[in-house]
């Protein structure tokens, strides 16, 4: 029992001492007080959803609930990223129910990553590959058999990452992939447009995976490629890295004192942003299930307020506002007045009976 109790003050002391570690690169988001959600000028709306695991027990009712939300919604978002963990064991079935759900929601474009579970937890991930980026291709409209791939929301690009090899948890992205991405970053986020990179696994490092997941390796992407892609972003003045995978819900000052982790933070210019699970809860921060982000663009910001789809209610104590940097965005050109032209010359108009002229459709 002494030995319990040694082990568990041990663990705490040291957590306490690794919170107290400055890391001097890293800016942790804490919730600002007042939501300013409400803004005019506004460039692009998105909705942030990750890990809605069809297969899992309640899922498929949870995303039925979310998309209901949307759809009943006054103001749509113009686009909704869904970052990995579609499903939970990478079935067809699964993919079908997953992809047939999120077709009907109305207005925002769909954007889907893949993750560890939609490549199946059970069998080899050269056989369920193919069948997510079939479903993938079909349901987002994307036509290529990579596992990357690039869209655009409201014309603000959207990169998006994927796997290419098969370890248990992590991901592997080549040096292909790497100078696929500096291809596009350079298209996508020059002159300070803010540009979204999406991976389902976090970077090594961010939103306090080494916690989260200390055990199983897998809660990010390695080292070596972390360092390649961070150099890459940094490049640029407005890329947002969205995550998923940690199954962490939306945080505060509580994970920033015990922890030095927040959902949302930003590392010498690049802000990470780790999106909770929306199917099966969450381990640590605000647990509930069908947890999202709904996000504002702005000319000088980028606005986050968590939010439950389930609900449709906002957590005001979990909005977090990121500065955008030199960005000009290009003013709407007036249209060109038109010129009449001139008349033909008079024809005779047959007109309606009097009694029809209402039945005529505007
Ligand atoms: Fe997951």
């Amino acid at each position: 029992m002494r030995k319990v109790s040694a082990v568990i003050s041990l663990t705490l002391v040291l957590l306490f001492a690794l919170s107290a570690v400055p890391f001097k690169a890293d800016k942790l988001f804490t919730p600002v007080t007042e939501a300013k959600a409400e803004t005019e000028d506004v460039l692009l709306t998105l909705e942030l959803w990750s890990d809605t695991h069809i297969g899992s027990k309640n899922a498929q009712h949870y995303l039925e609930n979310g998309v209901d939300t949307i759809n009943s919604e006054e103001n749509k978002a113009d686009g909704i990223i869904v970052s990995g963990d579609l499903t939970t064991d990478g079935a067809e079935s699964e993919y079908r129910t997953f992809y047939e759900i999120m077709s009907k929601i109305n207005g925002p474009k769909l954007v889907t990553a893949n993750g560890n579970h939609d490549y199946g937890q059970t069998k080899p991930r050269d056989e369920h590959r193919p069948v997510a980026i079939r479903y993938r291709n079909r349901y987002v409209g994307v036509d290529t058999q990579k596992d990357y791939y690039s869209t655009d929301i409201n014309g603000y690009k959207v990169i998006v990452l994927g796997d290419e090899g098969s370890k248990f948890n992590g991901a592997v992205i080549s040096d292909t992939q790497l100078s696929w991405l500096a291809d596009e970053l350079e298209e996508g986020a020059k002159d300070g447009k803010p540009c979204f990179v999406v991976c389902h696994w976090p970077l090594k490092g961010d939103h306090g995976e080494w916690f989260l997941w200390p055990i199983i390796p897998g809660g990010h992407i390695d080292s070596k490629p972390t360092k390649k892609i961070r150099s890459l972003l940094e490049h640029y003045n407005n890329v947002f890295y969205i995550s998923g995978h940690l199954h962490a819900g939306l945080n505060g000052e509580l994970a920033r004192r015990l922890f030095n982790s927040c959902c949302v933070k930003e590392k010498n210019g690049v802000t990470y942003i780790s999106v909770p699970c929306f199917g099966e809860g969450n381990r640590f921060g605000v647990s509930e299930k069908g947890t999202g982000m709904h996000v504002t663009l702005t000319k000088d910001k980028l606005l986050i307020e968590g939010k439950n789809y389930l609900t449709g209610q906002k957590y005001s104590k979990y909005v977090y506002e990121i500065g955008v940097s030199n960005y000009n965005p290009p003013e709407d050109t007036p249209a060109e007045p038109v010129t009449p032209e001139t008349p033909d010359a008079p024809q005779s108009i047959e007109l309606p009976e009097p009694d029809k002229i209402n039945n005529i459709a505007a």
